[in-house]
């Protein structure tokens, strides 16, 4: 993957950090997508006084592209201004697996330390739209 194009995916994370919504957690999450055409989807974290209706920054981030009618995902990258990165949460790592298995991830945040890795790392075994088809569902 052009290490490029990883920079500036980066950088839109970071940048939409600067946009949460993020009044009770105080905890910004900025994301951005990478997509198979080389377009940057990117969300941020947006709670709610009814806490259970937060959505975090990857998901955000994820259904942006495909509101714009992408779902081939390639990388997302994830920023907190935090002095150590964060991980996406399992949910997200949920909701990426629909869109692509050998999606890499970055983490970075304010300090020097970083996550890179891949979602198979991060949700082996993993449960996805092709598993449906063995029932004849779909
Ligand atoms: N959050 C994200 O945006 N992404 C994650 O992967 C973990 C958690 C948000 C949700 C909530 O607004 C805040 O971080 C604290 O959980």
């Amino acid at each position: 993957m052009n290490p490029l194009s990883l920079a500036a995916l980066e950088q839109t994370a970071q940048r939409a950090a600067e946009n949460a919504y993020a009044p009770y957690s105080k905890f910004p999450v900025g994301a951005a997508v990478l997509t198979a055409n080389g377009t940057q989807f990117s969300g941020c974290n947006v709670e709610n006084a009814s806490f259970g209706l937060t959505i975090c920054a990857e998901r955000a981030a994820i259904f942006a592209a495909v509101a714009a009618g992408e779902t081939k995902i390639t990388a997302v990258a994830i920023h907190t201004p935090t002095l150590k990165p964060t991980a996406p949460c399992g949910a997200c790592r949920q909701v990426m697996r629909e869109f692509g298995t050998d999606i890499k991830i970055i983490a970075t945040c304010k300090g020097p330390e970083r996550i890179e890795t891949t979602l198979s790392e991060l949700l082996p075994d993993s449960f996805g739209p092709d598993n449906l088809g063995e029932t004849g569902v779909t």
